[in-house]
């Protein structure tokens, strides 16, 4: 939908479409599995424990398409508060405090960035968003896309791997866990992570970049319906 760190919105065309017409994405982000499929998709279900994420799902589910095209971008240097102009750069909330500074990249992206929601906006408007922890996802038989901060691999600190730049990051989740409750959903399930991952017997790969356009190995596991 938006700008995210993380955001699956140019890989979402190289996973399995989705086989059922309710989808769940437990870890949602900016969702963009669920926005590049929001045609064939009757009922859309994101989780997210981000509360700042959530407050932007909101507001932007909640504002008309004439709205969000008006939005003009603060001048660069500005103190500024709307976390929507931080994640036009790539921010992600541990990194950019309540009030900010109006930098040119995030000046430059913010109007682009609004231009594509606009475009979506009203094709998105039957996704619910809940603020919480993905074990709140209700039982349903679906589509479930899981998408986890990617577990640390390779030597470092976790904090600075791609999965630790999030408020509610990688060294917060429990893998072990994490797996045996995706193996115990209901329906179809494509669970993501990064080459070099272990917490699921992968079986499919993708080639992606990431937020510095470093290529690397995604890996996702699928299991059909
Ligand atoms: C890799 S990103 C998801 C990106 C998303 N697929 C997209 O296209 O934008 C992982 C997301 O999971 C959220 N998260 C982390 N731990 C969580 C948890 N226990 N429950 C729900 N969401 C969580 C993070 O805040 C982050 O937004």
């Amino acid at each position: 939908m938006f700008k995210f760190y993380g955001a699956k919105r140019r890989l979402a065309p190289g996973y399995p479409p989705p086989e059922h017409r309710v989808l769940v994405e437990p870890f949602a982000g900016a969702g963009g599995y669920a926005v590049h499929h929001r045609l064939a998709l009757d009922r859309v279900i994101l989780l997210e424990k981000d509360e700042r994420i959530v407050e932007v799902w909101d507001r932007l589910l909640t504002s008309t398409r004439a709205q969000i095209e008006a939005e003009l971008a603060p001048p660069v240097g500005s103190t500024c508060t709307d976390f929507l102009v931080a994640l036009a750069a790539g921010r992600t909330t541990r990194d950019t405090p309540r009030a900010f500074k109006v930098t040119q990249r995030m000046a430059a992206r913010f109007e682009p960035m609004m231009r594509h929601v606009a475009a979506v906006v009203d094709e998105c408007r039957h996704f619910e968003v809940v603020h919480g922890d993905y074990t709140l996802a209700p039982d349903v038989e679906a589509t479930w896309f899981v998408d986890p901060p990617y577990q640390p691999v390779g030597p470092g600190r976790p904090d600075r791997t791609r999965g630790g730049r999030y408020l509610h990051s990688a060294m917060d989740v429990d893998y072990d866990e994490l797996a045996r409750w995706v193996r115990a959903r209901r329906g179809q399930v494509i669970a993501c992570d990064q080459q070099g991952a272990t917490w699921l017997d992968w079986n499919a790969e993708l080639a992606a970049l990431d937020a510095s356009s470093r290529s690397y190995g995604e890996v996702f596991w699928h299991r059909a319906a």
